[in-house]
Parts: C-alpha cells; structure tokens; sequence
C-alpha cells in the first residue's frame, strides 16, 4: 500500500492516535475535502463547517482566488527568507497597512507567534519609549484569555490543562477580570510600570464572552491616559468574523497595537501579522526579532487575495444579517425548551450554553449527533458550542443549519 493510499475513517484515527502526539481531542471525523462552506469525510459524507477551523476559514474551504494566488506564487518562488527582499512582501505591507490603517505591519506565521511579537514590540517600546526601568515592565492580560499556548502566553493563562507543569512561567504579566474596568483602572493608576493592556474584544475560546458595550471604548481611553498600549488580539475576532472588519471597529476603537492571524490566509496558509504606527513599530531594529518564514512571497500574495475575498465579497456586512439572523431563530428555540439557557456572540462569532455542568460531556454529545446530521461543531467548554461557520454562508445554508441545529438539540430534550 503506498504512503497516501485512500484510507477509511477509522484507520485515518488509528494512524493519528498511534504516530501522532495525543496535544488534541478531535472529533470523530475525518475530512479530505473542502470547497466554500462544506466539507466531506472520506467516505463522502457531506457537512456544513460551523467551525470554520477556529475562524480561518472565513472566506470559505479552497477559495478559488485564494488558492489561485498561493499555486501561481508557489511556482513563482516560494521562499528567500529576510537575508534578502523579495517582490511581493513590500506589496502586500502597504495593502494590509492601507486596509486596516497603520504606519507598519510586521510579519510572522501564527496567531501565537503574532502574540508573542506584540509582547515584546510592548516592552520594547516601554523601555525605549516611556521610559520604565529595564526589566520592570509589566502588562495587563485578562482572566480566561486565550493567546495561544507558547511558553510566555500559557505564563499569563489561567487554564490548568494549557499551563500545569509547564513552568516556571515567564514574570510581567497581571491578571485582572474581563469586562471589569474598574479593575483595569485600579492597575494602571497604581503601577507606573504598566506598558500594555493585552485584550480580546470577545473571549472566543473562553466562550464567545462579549463584554459589555462600551468596555473597549472605555478602555482604551484608560490606556490613553496613563500611556500604556492597548494591544488587541484579532487573531480569532478580526477578519469580518463579527460583522466588521475588526470586531474593535463597533465601538470605532482603534488599537495601538493589532494582532492578527487565522483569517489573513483565509485557512490556506499560517500567516500572522503586528500593525502598529511608526512611534511604536520603529523600535524594532534589525536582528531583534524574526523569522525565517515570516512574510515570505506565498503568505504574502496569500494574504492580500484573502483581504481581496473579503473587501469584494462584503463578508463584514454578510456576517452581520446572517449572525443577527441565526441568534433570532436559535432564540425562538430557546424560548421553548430548557436544554439550551442562551446564544451569545456578534456577526457569525457565536455560542450556545447549555444548561448543564461545565464539566458535562452534554456538549460533547451534541456535537456528536450534530456531525450525524451533516454539520460540524466544537466544544469550547463541557457545556458551550462555538458557532463560526464560513462567512460566505447564504441565507438559505444558513436556515438549513439552524434546523439541523434544532433538531439535533431537540434529540437532547429529556
Ligand atoms: C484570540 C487568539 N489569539 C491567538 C491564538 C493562537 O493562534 P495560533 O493557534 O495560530 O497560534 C488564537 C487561537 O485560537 C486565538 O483565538
């Protein structure tokens, strides 16, 4: 048999389970195709993606001038590392410094490499800028944040599963509650040493928490005020996900420092990205950071077709109607039945709680039958299901899935 033979669902898993490092808990399906909103396991069962793999596939599987600018750069020149310039990297700086309005982006290839640059870009610019003593700066994170799982980002989470004997943690970083602005202005009125404020403007890991209108506004007027960096993490929230193109861009915030990832490769390739404007991104110099295939020619001419997808295709404002919709129907449903105690979320960024235990494996459950009846979903927590589909999803997919939904949850009504 050679190497990539057809296999069956089952021996894909077992291959996986016996050769692959056990850091993940997939569901039960094995897909070898994908195109626009569905994908299909390798017996060739068809589903809808509600995942949208953690919200990279914005702009749909195998987007056709996605995947046309990655095969035609691919046979062009692939890689050159930064020990020299290439053609395409340049270009691309300008068009993603144009569409999300910043003096400089810098380039990496995932969304925890992404983090890990603003960290340092932060304390770089604290020392060098505002003037804290070396070695004492210090940034603010929240309670229940996900950034990623390097060693530095698990320092600041308080998820035992990402952070237990992983240590001894990276020092600098306080925890404070999310949402909680009285708590962020507490920090930053009592420790001169503060250089960053690290937030997501919705907790997607954590459960698709949206604070409270107003908070990120009003923080980063705090973090004006007692010069400290308001840093958003976009990685999963930008890219049109919640109905703009930034999920800071319903309060009009704009951020000192953006992180993004996932959705700037549309899913077909790992691409991450800083912006920040040139008081802040000039104290990088050469050497201080980097990477071998950050902002190589595929990414780039990856990335602007993927930005291209979603300026042409207005996925911002289909996320809007189709996620105003899906919570309206899902509404009706949860009038009527005690199982599922509510749906949160903005654009097409969504959650379901049930009402159970967070230890419950209910959600697991659902998620099982739900893949039964054609739709694929993941828990985020033993009793929450994140809602992210593609946001080139039309009406109609859209009511489709929320029946499955329905009928999958009813299957679940004691
Ligand atoms: C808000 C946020 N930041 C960072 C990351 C890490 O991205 P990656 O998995 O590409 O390292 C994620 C991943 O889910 C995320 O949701």
């Amino acid at each position: 048999m050679a190497v990539l033979d057809q296999l069956s669902s089952q021996k894909a898993i077992d291959l996986e389970n016996k050769y692959g490092a056990h850091n993940y808990h997939p569901l039960p399906v094995v897909l070898n195709r994908g195109e626009g909103v569905y994908v299909w396991d390798v017996e060739g069962k068809k589903y809808y993606d509600f995942l949208s793999a953690y919200s990279a596939v914005n702009q749909g599987h195998c987007h056709p001038k996605i995947v046309g600018a990655m095969v035609n750069q691919a046979q062009t020149l692939t890689l050159t590392s930064r020990a020299f310039y290439n053609d395409v990297l340049g270009k691309y700086e300008k068009f993603a410094c144009e569409f999300f309005g910043f003096d400089k982006l810098l380039p990496m290839n995932t969304g925890a490499e992404a983090v890990e640059t603003a960290l340092k870009l932060c304390r770089k610019w604290a020392y060098e800028v505002k003037g804290i003593d070396e070695n004492e700066a210090e940034i603010v994170v929240c309670k229940n944040n996900f950034h990623g799982r390097t060693t530095t980002i698990i320092s600041f989470s308080n998820d035992p599963v990402a952070r237990k004997n992983f240590g001894p943690y990276t020092k600098g970083f306080i925890k404070i509650d999310y949402d909680n602005l009285d708590a962020l202005e507490t920090e930053l009125k009592s420790n001169p040493n503060i250089a960053g404020f690290l937030v997501e403007p919705i907790q997607g890991e954590a459960g698709v928490y949206v604070p409270g209108e107003g908070y990120l506004t009003k923080a980063k007027a705090l973090c004006k005020k007692y010069n400290v960096l308001f840093i958003a993490d976009e990685v999963q929230t930008g890219i049109a996900r919640t109905g703009k193109l930034l999920a800071v861009d319903h309060e009009n915030v704009k951020p000192d420092v953006l992180i993004l990832g996932k959705a700037l490769s549309g899913g077909a390739y790992p691409v991450s990205a800083v912006l920040a404007n040139d008081n802040i991104m000039n104290v990088i110099k050469p050497g201080n950071h980097g990477s071998t295939f950050g902002g190589n020619p595929v990414a780039a001419a990856v990335a602007i077709a993927a930005l291209e997808v979603v300026r042409d295709e207005n996925l911002a404002e289909n996320a809007e109607t189709l996620g105003q919709l899906f919570r309206s129907e899902l509404n009706k449903y949860i009038e009527t039945t005690d199982l599922v105690k509510l749906v949160r979320g903005k654009g097409l960024l969504n959650a379901i709680v049930i009402n159970d235990e967070e230890e419950s494996d209910k959600a697991w459950n659902i998620c099982l039958a739900l893949r039964d009846n054609g739709l694929l979903a993941k828990p985020t927590h033993g009793n929450i299901i994140r809602f992210a589909p593609p946001l080139i999803m039309n009406e109609e997919q859209l009511l489709d899935c929320v029946s499955i939904i329905v009928k999958t949850l009813k299957q679940f009504e004691d």
